[in-house]
């Protein structure tokens, strides 16, 4: 019997995904780019040994994991099994080194993670496109998670999703930035990211505004990395993260997803930044603050955020490698 443990950063996006054009394969409606990061991820080990009681055995952080997340885990393992014609049900072990569901991105490091480890259990060996476009089928951002440091997720155009996969761009690596998270509550996210996405696409006025605007600021951010311009690529992950929650506000019914606390912090970065810190705010589905910063700064931008109103905690993540297999025995 192999299996094979895997580790995957999870990854924070600056130019958003958010919005399908095909919901069952996950293709996204536009590209999107992110920053795939060192401390906060997932560790997943996966065996094919016959699961438990005629199916997959699937523990989350050391317990057996609720029912939504052991199907979507199984669901995705049947994917697996179809590629490699096995029938054997697995044990999964995954641990999250960020807080599951709550907007900090768990799900692209979990699926990141989760491909490579079945794959590689199930004796499969892909090329990292293949992983990605796998990764993808479990989480969208998690097709970024593949690849290290700055990563760009192309929208594809094929209705089979084969082009719909990540790369890294070169241009980033070795630039010293920081991401410093601000936990802003306790608890999972109000509406998980797929149903948001949906009723987004569905109803909101600006849906069309924000599916538009995208490919602007991925040029944008591809020329800000590749001249290492900070308060560039800052000002258009600013503007991309608050253009993505305005067309999902503007849903119906709306979806918001802040709190007092993360507009206290987005008042927080304002403030550092009129002082001559440069830093700059991104927020995904959920209510935390994720700021942009050199590596320099890091320490002073936590220090701001931990003294925050309603601030719970801060985290302080650097660029990391892409998912690798850590263990395959
Ligand atoms: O990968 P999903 O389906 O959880 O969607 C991620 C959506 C955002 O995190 C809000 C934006 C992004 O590009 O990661």
């Amino acid at each position: 019997m192999t299996g094979a443990t895997a580790v995957a950063g999870t990854n924070i996006a600056l130019v958003k995904y958010w919005g399908k054009r095909d919901e069952a394969l996950n293709l996204p409606a536009t590209g999107s780019l992110s920053l795939t990061l060192d401390r906060l991820g997932t560790r997943t080990r996966v065996v094919f040994d016959g699961g438990a009681g005629g199916g997959d055995a699937v523990t989350l952080d050391g317990a057996p994991a609720g029912a939504k997340f052991a199907a979507r885990a199984s669901a995705f393992l049947d994917r697996v099994r179809a590629r490699a014609g096995l029938a054997a049900r697995a044990t999964v072990e995954t641990a999250n080194s960020v807080p599951t569901a709550a907007g900090l991105a768990s799900s692209a490091s979990g699926f990141a993670a989760l491909a490579l480890a079945a794959t590689r259990a199930a004796g499969l060996e892909l090329s990292p496109d293949e992983l990605s476009e796998l990764a993808r089928l479990g989480s969208g951002s998690a097709a970024r998670s593949i690849f290290g440091g700055f990563v760009e997720m192309a929208r594809g155009a094929r209705a089979d999703g084969r082009d719909a996969v990540a790369h890294p761009l070169a241009a980033g690596t070795s630039w010293e930035v920081r991401l410093v998270v601000a936990i802003t509550a306790a608890g999972e996210k109000t509406i998980g990211s797929t149903a948001a996405m949906s009723r987004t696409g569905a109803t909101s006025l600006y849906y069309d505004a924000w599916v538009r605007s995208v490919d602007g600021d991925l040029a944008a951010a591809r020329a800000a990395i590749g001249a290492r311009d900070l308060p560039a690529l800052g000002a258009i992950a600013e503007r991309s993260a608050l253009r993505m929650h305005a067309s999902a506000m503007a849903a119906d019914p709306p979806i918001l997803y802040w709190n007092p606390a993360t507009l206290a912090a987005i008042a927080t970065v304002r403030a550092l930044r009129e002082r001559g810190t440069a830093a700059f705010f991104t927020i995904d589905a959920g209510p935390h603050v994720k700021v942009l910063c050199a590596a320099a700064d890091a320490d002073h931008v936590a220090a701001a955020l931990s003294d925050t109103a309603g601030v719970l905690r801060t985290l302080v993540a650097a660029p990391g490698p892409g998912a690798r297999v850590v263990e395959a025995a």
